[in-house]
């Protein structure tokens, strides 16, 4: 789990939280942006934020376990991922132990996802997300979902969490799925 200086901190904190509910154990490293983004965005100090994973690292620790592809994961999520950590992810630019982490899912072949957060994008965002997706990174940008007919912020935090742990075959919490929870009605079936 890795927490970069992206607005949307809580996305950092609800995957966090449901990977704690899940039993999976979690290593976090976070930027300085991130800890900065934090203390704007959240009530949570550093510590607090940091005891919510099994194990965390300094951001410059570059000889930690998630530096080296000998050290087993099921894979990465970054999240939020801002475009300067996208970028240095795109160029193999492995300064921190974040980018190294990141760099290392990458050669392995482990599922890395990047939660990225800006908007407007311009060319260079848009070509490092290329970039990282021919890499074989998804880009995960967490786009509310407004067919589930959210109510609360906490309820699009969720769904968005959700659908990118699904993408490690985590299956985190029940939320409203098209076509399961959520069913057509019957003058779109029609149309159908
Ligand atoms: C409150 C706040 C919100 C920010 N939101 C974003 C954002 O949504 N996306 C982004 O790419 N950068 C955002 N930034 C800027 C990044 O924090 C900045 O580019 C920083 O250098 C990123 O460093 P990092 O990638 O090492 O975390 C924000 C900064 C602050 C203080």
């Amino acid at each position: 789990m890795a927490i970069s200086g992206a607005s949307g901190i809580l996305y950092g904190v609800k995957a966090l939280q449901l990977l704690r509910d899940l039993n999976v154990e979690t290593h976090l490293v976070v930027s300085k942006a991130g800890h900065l983004t934090r203390s704007h965005e959240t009530d949570l100090t550093r510590e607090e934020l940091e005891a919510m994973a099994d194990i965390s690292y300094p951001i410059n620790d570059v000889g930690a376990a998630l530096s080296s592809g000998s050290f087993s994961t099921m894979g990465m999520i970054v999240a939020p991922c801002s475009m300067r950590t996208l970028a240095a992810i795109a160029t193999g630019v492995s300064e921190s132990l974040l980018t190294r982490a990141a760099d290392v899912a990458l050669k392995e072949r482990r599922r890395l996802v990047l939660m990225i957060r800006e908007t407007p994008l311009h060319l260079l965002h848009l070509r490092n997300m290329q970039a990282v997706t021919e890499c074989g990174a998804v880009v995960f940008p967490p786009v509310p979902a407004f067919y589930t007919r959210p109510m609360t912020l906490d309820d699009i935090v969720t769904h968005s969490v959700v659908r990118a742990l699904d993408l490690f075959g985590l299956d985190a919490k029940s939320i409203p799925r098209w076509g399961e929870t959520i069913k057509l009605c019957e003058k779109e079936r029609a149309i159908a």
